[in-house]
């Protein structure tokens, strides 16, 4: 007789299609990780090992996984009362309440919520929204720029706004018109280089990519307050009061990506806050409900809604489930938890003491950098800690993919460790993680990334350890 875990292998080898996963393996008999359970910030998979995710689900869970019960309660009370209604010409109580709610989190004066099911189709929504903020305003511009190594999402439009490469690549052509400009990752930068300089760089950088492209014809500027592809990566003092100077010099309209740092990771409701980014539009997902629910938004400024409030004017696009009411529902007893807990401002308090327990593996020689802020933190891996001298792809395929992923899960730890720009772990743990959370990552970390170091230097085995390549390996997001 099969075991329960045997046939669920069984059938997810057979019929699961799993998102950016070498599926091959799956089919030659390798161990699908299969997830049953999760409390506070742990997992339970169909063995019952117990993980410690420090990756929040897919930088989403903020609340951890102990809420099933109030959030289940107030999911299912919708079910009773109304369990869909659409947002195309019509409202209902939980949309309008959630629209409210984050409108009212949302700094400045970004007050119109339009609803969507995730971040992709929030980042598709907003290049939309921008063309055709520009098109009723008399102005024919549809381009965007965003940053090399970005990561917006996966469907067309987000894609092409997408600043990797690998991920672009198999899908063209895409939808033209997207141009990207560096980010603002330090650690490779020339020895000496202020701060300051390295801002100008930047600014000069993106004012030139303006000029090059033709200012009359970009739409909007996408990027995030932190980046997470490339691994946490923070802006440089001056640099988003600068952004947002070439915007408004240039007319063009300043998207954050909030998709990751919205609803708490950096330590204030919006990345926006927390830097004085004053967007014009935001699009978020993930922590908006803390994944319990598929639920995303863009928000939008009164500037931004303004000339779809003229007569007889539409914003011309629409999405059945955005909106829908129980997962309005799920969000808006997300966000009561959240105000409740002191989730946010917990974050805020613990940043240091989380960083400082982080910063104790730059000790080993494989770390060369600690970056990030909040909760939402990267350690970039090194050759060479003096020169700052990067892995080859070839490396960095053994050292990710063929030991720290599995070596990592065997572990306990669910974090991930990518390689999209240089090679990085990356840290983003359910924004209620404490002391000894932070303890425990670290400690896994150091013991992992010592053999690690040890396997690079050429004096550990090279054979790949098993099970290759499982939860966290190399999904984007
Ligand atoms: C900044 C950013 N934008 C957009 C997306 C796409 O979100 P989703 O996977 O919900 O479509 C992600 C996903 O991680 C993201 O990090």
């Amino acid at each position: 007789m099969q075991s329960d875990h045997e046939a669920l292998q069984k059938a997810a080898a057979e019929h699961l299609w799993l998102h950016f996963s070498r599926m091959g393996a799956y089919q030659r008999g390798e161990e699908i990780p299969v997830i049953v359970r999760g409390e506070g910030c742990y997992l339970e998979d169909t063995h019952g090992n117990r993980y410690l995710d420090a990756l929040a689900g897919l930088f989403a869970v903020q609340i951890g996984y102990s809420y099933g019960d109030e959030i289940g309660e107030a999911a299912a009370k919708q079910m009773r009362e109304l369990p869909f209604y659409t947002n195309w010409s019509y409202a209902h109580p939980r949309a309008i309440e959630l629209a409210t709610e984050v409108a009212q989190l949302a700094p400045g004066d970004l007050e119109r919520v339009f609803f969507t099911s995730g971040g992709s189709e929030s980042v598709e929504s907003a290049w939309k929204l921008a063309r055709q903020y520009h098109t009723l305003r008399g102005e024919r511009r549809w381009k965007a720029i965003a940053r090399n190594v970005a990561y917006h999402g996966t469907t067309m439009g987000a894609l092409s706004i997408n600043g990797v490469a690998e991920l672009r690549t198999p899908f063209e052509p895409l939808v033209p018109g997207v141009f990207h400009v560096s980010n603002t990752v330090a650690y490779h930068r020339p020895e000496g280089e202020t701060e300051a300089q390295f801002t100008a760089w930047l600014l000069d950088e993106l004012e030139r990519t303006i000029e090059a492209e033709g200012p009359n014809t970009i739409a909007m500027v996408i990027m995030e307050p932190v980046q997470n592809a490339g691994g946490a990566i923070v802006p440089p003092e001056g640099y988003w009061s600068g952004v947002r100077e070439l915007c408004d010099r240039y007319g063009i309209l300043l998207c954050a990506d909030e998709v990751i740092t919205g609803f708490g990771r950096v330590g204030a409701w919006f990345g926006s806050e927390r830097y004085g980014i004053r967007p014009d539009i935001i699009t978020c997902a993930k922590g908006l409900s803390s994944a319990y629910a598929s639920i995303g938004a863009v928000i939008a400024s009164e500037r931004v809604a303004e000339p779809f409030l003229a007569p007889g004017t539409t914003y011309t696009h629409g999405i059945t489930f955005g909106g829908h009411p129980v997962q309005a529902a799920i969000a808006l007893a997300n966000l009561k938890i959240m105000r409740g807990e002191r989730i946010v401002e917990g974050v805020a308090e613990r940043e240091g003491t989380f960083r400082d327990t982080l910063a104790t593996l730059l000790d080993l020689p494989i770390v060369g950098d600690l970056r990030g802020v909040g909760y939402f933190y990267a350690l970039e891996l090194v050759k060479d800690k003096d020169t700052r001298e990067t892995f080859t792809d070839e490396e960095c395929e053994d050292l990710l993919r063929g030991f720290l992923s599995p070596r990592l899960l065997e572990a306990g730890l669910i974090c991930r460790a990518d390689d999209r720009g240089d090679p990085v772990i990356q840290i983003s743990p359910p924004l209620i993680a404490g002391q000894e959370e932070f303890d425990r990552m670290t400690a896994i970390l150091g013991d992992v990334l010592s053999e690690a170091a040890e396997r690079m230097s050429g004096a550990g085995s090279r054979q790949p350890v098993a099970p290759p390549t499982r939860v966290g390996a190399s999904t984007p997001a």
